[in-house]
């Protein structure tokens, strides 16, 4: 127990990264968001009709609220659990919280494989964000924070009715 626990913290390098890259991102979350919702739907074309916001428009639409939050939230969130996983070795989402993200998504379709999209659409983004400054470690840390932040709403989205 002891020693997976040290395997899925992060580094305070890992969390630099991550910190560093988002702070970037957050200059632009219009175009971000956009380009992250562009990236799952060339992944997985189906996860538009999940969308309120994508379901009834033939593109992507550009400076809508709804698709800029969802975008905000995962980003974010899954900074946050970056920070966490360096601090404490694990992701700490509050109780109401996350029983709202498990029934959000399952209300919404949402299932596992839906999940491995998202990250892949996430990564390609901050990549794209950051530029000259991606690596293989940023990536990682991305991806790892990301998982954990994932399994936790998995989890939760298991106990829903
Ligand atoms: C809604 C967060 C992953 C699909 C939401 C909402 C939050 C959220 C907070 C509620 C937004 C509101 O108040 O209206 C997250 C986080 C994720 C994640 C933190 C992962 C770290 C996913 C994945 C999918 C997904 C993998 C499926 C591809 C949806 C859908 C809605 C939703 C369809 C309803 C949006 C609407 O139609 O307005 N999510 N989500 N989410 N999420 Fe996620």
């Amino acid at each position: 127990r002891e020693r997976l626990e040290r395997e899925m913290a992060l580094t305070e390098k890992e969390e630099a990264l991550v910190k560093e890259s988002w702070q970037i991102m957050k200059q632009n979350i219009p175009e971000y968001s956009l380009r992250f919702f562009t990236i799952i739907l060339e992944i997985a074309p189906a996860a538009k009709n999940m969308f309120s916001f994508l379901r009834d428009s033939v593109e992507v639409p550009q400076n809508n609220p709804k698709l800029k939050a969802h975008a905000l939230i995962v980003f974010k969130m899954t900074c946050e659990s970056a920070i966490q996983l360096r601090e404490k070795g694990q992701v700490v989402v509050g109780e109401t919280t996350i029983k709202y993200l498990g029934a959000v998504h399952v209300k919404n379709g949402v299932i596992d494989p839906h999940f491995e999209v998202v990250k892949q659409a996430l990564l390609r983004t901050v990549e794209e964000a950051v530029g000259e400054k991606w690596s293989e470690e940023m990536k990682c840390a991305w991806g790892s924070a990301y998982d954990q932040l994932a399994a936790a709403i998995k989890a939760e989205m298991k106990q829903e009715p």
